[in-house]
């Protein structure tokens, strides 16, 4: 690390604690896919590397805020801050750049009428997943952890809660599932639902089960169609935790190689049927997905919505079987970075030492 650099950690900190950051992305706007809240593109990344020494001639940030420049590994930031420097002005370089950013993470506090339990959505503010801390009578669980299991630990023993059952609802693409770590970091349980793919001893979930927390019960939804074995959770007959099936204004992808072939079409006509089952539920449910795409900010906000509102934006909920398939293999995305690899490791519960590099990027497990 250089004098002068700041760490995502630190950057976290400083974005959580609401201090007022002047953040400038330096990457090429190519590669801007994912940003960090509030960052200000600056178009300087080809001037930089030319040693243009003009390159920051017409930058005139705010007075009293601290600069940081950021890239997507902490080089091109580097030469920012050096011509910061050079032109008196004083500035930080993230440290590992939009790299490091992708497992930052904050919370926000989920509410909802009928709920005996606390729920706390931790977001991957750098990657857009979405997991859930639930806890009653001095017990937890946590839902699609994926973030490093210390997070969960602390927010939990903060609370004097215990983790008892870590579940993921499906077999992930987009980032590698830190539910095994977690779970014999806090001697809890590894629940899954059904399925034949993973090769690892876990709790199977299915169909119908129900999953006693404290005062609180959790029903397993089967929901086919993202991943043959995807599983939506509905505490206290309130709300629903998603997965990848349903998110806020869309639904989830039914493919991993973004194919518009068979296999896909016969996923898609399952989801369809999964997303009819979650419709049917009362309007009032409250939907928690396992995703966003945009990055999350620092807000304290719990990113959910009733089923009544996600109904409302997410057309495609109410379409018809054939026009869903059709509608759906027409938006699919590129597949997010690394998807086969992630699988691979998550089938066999393992976590790699370069898990930074095969999470770059955002997290793509939306239709649209
Ligand atoms: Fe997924």
């Amino acid at each position: 690390m250089n004098q002068g650099d700041i760490t995502a950690a630190q950057l976290r900190d400083a974005l959580e604690c609401g201090d007022k950051l002047a953040i400038y992305d330096v990457r090429l706007a190519t590669d801007r896919e994912w940003v960090i809240p509030g960052a200000i593109p600056l178009d300087i990344h080809d001037r930089l590397w030319a040693n243009d020494p003009t390159a920051l001639a017409a930058f005139h940030p705010p007075k009293g805020r601290e600069i940081v420049f950021v890239c997507a590994r902490g080089n091109t930031s580097m030469l920012a801050v050096r011509q910061a420097r050079s032109l008196g002005i004083s500035a930080a370089s993230l440290f590992g750049g939009m790299k490091a950013w992708s497992a930052q993470w904050n919370t926000a506090a989920v509410t909802a009428n009928g709920l005996h339990a606390d729920v706390i959505q931790v977001r991957r503010t750098g990657k857009g997943c979405l997991s859930y801390l639930v806890g009653s009578l001095g017990v937890a669980v946590v839902i699609d952890p994926s973030v490093d299991p210390e997070v969960y630990l602390d927010l939990a023993k903060e609370r004097s809660w215990r983790i008892t059952q870590v579940i993921d609802t499906h077999v992930h693409a987009d980032h590698v599932s830190r539910a095994r770590l977690l779970a014999a970091r806090a001697g809890a349980r590894v629940l899954l639902p059904e399925q034949q793919r993973v090769r690892f001893p876990f709790d199977a979930l299915k169909d119908g089960d129900t999953l006693k927390l404290g005062d609180s019960t959790l029903e397993i939804v089967a929901t086919p169609g993202h991943t043959f074995e995807s599983a939506c959770l509905l505490l206290d007959g309130r709300a629903l935790f998603t997965g990848d099936t349903l998110f806020l204004t869309t639904v989830g992808r039914p493919d991993l190689a973004a194919k518009a072939d068979e296999e896909t079409r016969r996923r898609a006509a399952l989801l369809h049927g999964s997303l009819q089952r979650i419709a049917r539920l009362p309007k009032e449910t409250l939907v928690l997905p396992a995703h966003t795409s945009q990055p999350v900010a620092f807000d304290d906000t719990p990113l959910v919505a009733t089923l009544a509102d996600v109904r409302r934006h997410a057309t495609l909920l109410s379409l018809g079987e054939k026009e869903f398939v059709d509608a759906v293999l027409a938006h699919i995305p590129p597949p997010p970075a690394n998807h086969l690899k992630i699988v691979q490791l998550n089938e066999a519960g393992s976590f790699p030492a370069d898990v930074a590099d095969l999470e770059v990027g955002g997290n793509r497990c939306a239709v649209g």
